[in-house]
């Protein structure tokens, strides 16, 4: 095994979280690099459903993956103990397995009131995360370290100390509070999988800004974390064959029509965090290009192939009427289509005793996406069970 990360390849929402779940199982560490609890990964677990926000979307039914939340990613402790102890309630001893970087940003109550009160013209989530990563840049405000020394310091240090009794709440629940140098020696013999935040599109330095979350959604939010002496090999990029977004800010291929309707109300694209109806759009192959060559992508995943299926037709964006070599290209593309004939459905055919086969149609679709990006489509996903994510190279070659 080695090392892989999971990234948003477009604006979120694109199905990580249940592919870092189904994965998680042969790692021993899953790994949350950036972002704070604006993230929303769905997971279904023996068919009850659990949105995490925080920790990783890791499989607790499985013993071998620990959790561990990274120097980059801003945290709010209230929200981090409500979701270890639903981890705790319903897998006894998870808590234990969660690690907690003390070099992490705190989220306080005035980031949350200041998100709201400053940042709707972007569709915030309202989580604190801009606020709380703009008090970091400019060096004012709590890391989780600053908690752990006594109260009689952070008093001293801090004009607005944080509550340091959560710290205790978590400790006595088994939450770990760690150096990650202290850890490196476990990490370097292991198998680890960093699990993004958001999308590329949504990246501070390389998404629509300022149209854009507050943190490093690309791979350089993996070093940044801390894990340069464990760099993934496969970077995953996830999206999804039409494109959804939350939030203000350009979206090129947007659709609002009846068929924007349907696919809202098919693929179920209401935002895991806020409940927001997600916009709908058609798959964008000029931004999944620029999302793979500024972000580290190395490697694709094409998720919800299900949704279209029984389409008669799905657009796809093969062209903007300029190239894209900033994010400000994004404001004013024109978006140019070609129709693809959809397939029927997702069901695997026998191909004699040879491993199954899809429909040409899905085969013709994915083919034009690896052209296009230059990247390789390793898994698909067509449906909500860990037997829809399937490999490619259990299928007829996308190459032949
Ligand atoms: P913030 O991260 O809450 O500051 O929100 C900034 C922008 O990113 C808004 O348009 C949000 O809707 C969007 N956003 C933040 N987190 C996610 C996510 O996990 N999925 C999809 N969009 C997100
Ligand atoms: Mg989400």
């Amino acid at each position: 095994m080695s090392n892989i990360a999971v990234l948003g390849a477009v604006w979120g929402d694109e199905g990580k979280g249940r592919i870092v779940h189904d994965f998680s199982k042969d790692y021993d560490w899953i790994i949350r690099f950036n972002g704070g609890a604006n993230a929303g990964h769905t997971i279904y677990r023996d068919g009850k459903k659990y949105v995490h926000n925080l920790l990783p979307s890791i499989d607790w039914r499985s013993p071998r993956p620990k959790a561990y939340l990274g120097a980059g990613m801003v945290i709010d402790l209230d929200k981090l103990l409500d979701e270890a102890v639903k981890a705790e309630a319903d897998f006894p001893g998870a808590a234990k397995r969660i690690y907690v970087d003390k070099n992490a940003f705190i989220v306080e109550e005035k980031h949350k009131e200041a998100d709201k009160a400053q940042n709707a013209h972007i569709g915030s989530t309202n989580r604190g995360i801009g606020p709380a990563y703009a008090d970091k840049i400019s060096r004012r405000g709590t890391r989780v370290s600053d908690l752990i020394v006594t109260d009689l310091i952070v008093t001293e240090f801090f004009h607005d100390p944080c509550d340091t009794s959560i710290i205790k709440k978590l400790s006595n629940l088994g939450v770990n509070f760690v150096d990650l140098l202290t850890i490196k020696k476990d990490m370097v013999k292991a198998d680890l999988l960093y699990e993004g935040a958001q999308g590329v599109l949504l990246d501070i330095n390389h998404g629509i800004y300022p149209y854009v979350s507050s943190s490093d959604c690309t791979v350089g939010g993996i070093y940044a974390s801390g894990f340069a002496f464990a760099p993934p090999t496969q970077v995953y990029g996830v999206f999804k064959c039409y494109t959804t977004k939350v939030g203000e800010g350009p979206f090129p291929t947007e659709i609002f029509d009846e068929e924007a309707t349907k696919l809202r109300e098919l693929g179920k694209e209401y935002g895991a965090t806020t409940g927001r109806a997600r916009r709908i759009g058609w798959l964008d192959l000029p931004a999944l290009k620029y999302a793979c060559e500024v972000s580290g992508i190395t490697h694709l995943i094409i998720t919800k192939l299900d949704i279209v299926a029984g389409m008669d037709i799905i657009p796809v964006c093969t062209k903007y009427d300029k190239p894209v070599v900033s994010p400000n290209n994004f404001f004013s593309a024109k978006p140019l289509y070609t129709d693809f004939s959809c397939w029927k459905s997702v069901e695997r055919k026998a191909n004699g005793t040879e491993a199954p086969n899809f429909e040409l149609e899905i085969l013709d679709f994915l083919e034009t996406i690896e052209k296009y990006t230059q990247r390789k489509m390793e898994y698909v996903s067509c449906g909500t069970e860990p037997q829809d994510i399937i490999n490619l190279s259990t299928i007829t070659s996308v190459h032949t």
